[in-house]
């Protein structure tokens, strides 16, 4: 089975979303350490509260991102982690954590990736105007959001919609999708061709979208 850690900076729901999935035995999988850059953030608690080890680690601590990460890794080495999913971390990875955990290394973000990478992006969404937006898994790699995507969920932009019930919208599929990444790895599943992460024995994906939604077929005549 494969044993993760947990990366944290906040609330910490997806942390919970994969410890839900663990606990219903959704996902194969063992919370091994949950660490977290602040010692105030709330995802500590729900790890706590599920008799997880937690750790924190305060950049306050390190001269540089690159000895703070040295730190990290050995850390979660230290715990027999095999996958790290970053969970809200709010700090970017550097070379020696991506050298640590090569394509071991996982990260759930709250748009349509190429489509808006970075933060605030759920505000970015909407004042660009797009239809649809939702939440990608991908491998980390060393640029911004850029690594091989691993499963993506679609929700539609509704025209009264705020940042806030956008990003619960994306928050509810986030849940859903990142403890299947995990699980999926877990077992194997996947294969990295370059850029292109292939599920082995998957089901074939089906239906489209369309927002607003067409009615020419359901009309079938119009005035
Ligand atoms: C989520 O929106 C995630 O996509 C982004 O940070 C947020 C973390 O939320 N990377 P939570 O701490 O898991 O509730």
């Amino acid at each position: 089975m494969i044993e993760i850690g947990v990366l944290v900076s906040g609330n910490g729901t997806n942390l919970q979303s994969i410890i839900d999935s663990i606990e219903a035995r959704r996902c194969s999988a063992r919370i091994k350490v949950v660490i977290s850059n602040r010692p105030d953030a709330y995802a500590l608690k729900r790890a706590e509260k599920h008799g997880i080890a937690t750790e924190v680690i305060k950049k306050e601590d390190f001269p540089t991102r690159e000895a703070y990460d040295t730190e990290l890794a050995g850390r979660l080495r230290k715990h027999g982690v095999g996958l790290v999913a970053l969970a809200g971390f709010m700090r970017i990875i550097t070379r020696t954590m991506l050298e640590a955990f090569p394509m071991r290394i996982v990260n759930i973000h709250p748009a349509l990736l190429p489509s808006f990478p970075g933060l605030d992006v759920q505000k970015k969404a909407i004042e660009h105007g797009v239809k649809f937006s939702g939440c990608t898994v991908h491998f980390v790699d060393d640029g911004v959001d850029s690594g091989p995507i691993i499963i993506q969920a679609v929700v539609p932009v509704k025209d009264d919609d705020t940042v806030e019930t956008l990003s619960k919208r994306i928050l509810d599929e986030e849940h859903r999708i990142y403890p299947e990444a995990i699980h999926l790895i877990g077992e194997g599943r996947l294969q990295v061709l370059g850029r292109r992460v292939v599920l082995k024995d998957g089901p074939e994906p089906t239906g489209s979208l369309e927002n607003p939604p067409v009615s020419i077929f359901a009309d079938k005549t119009r005035p």
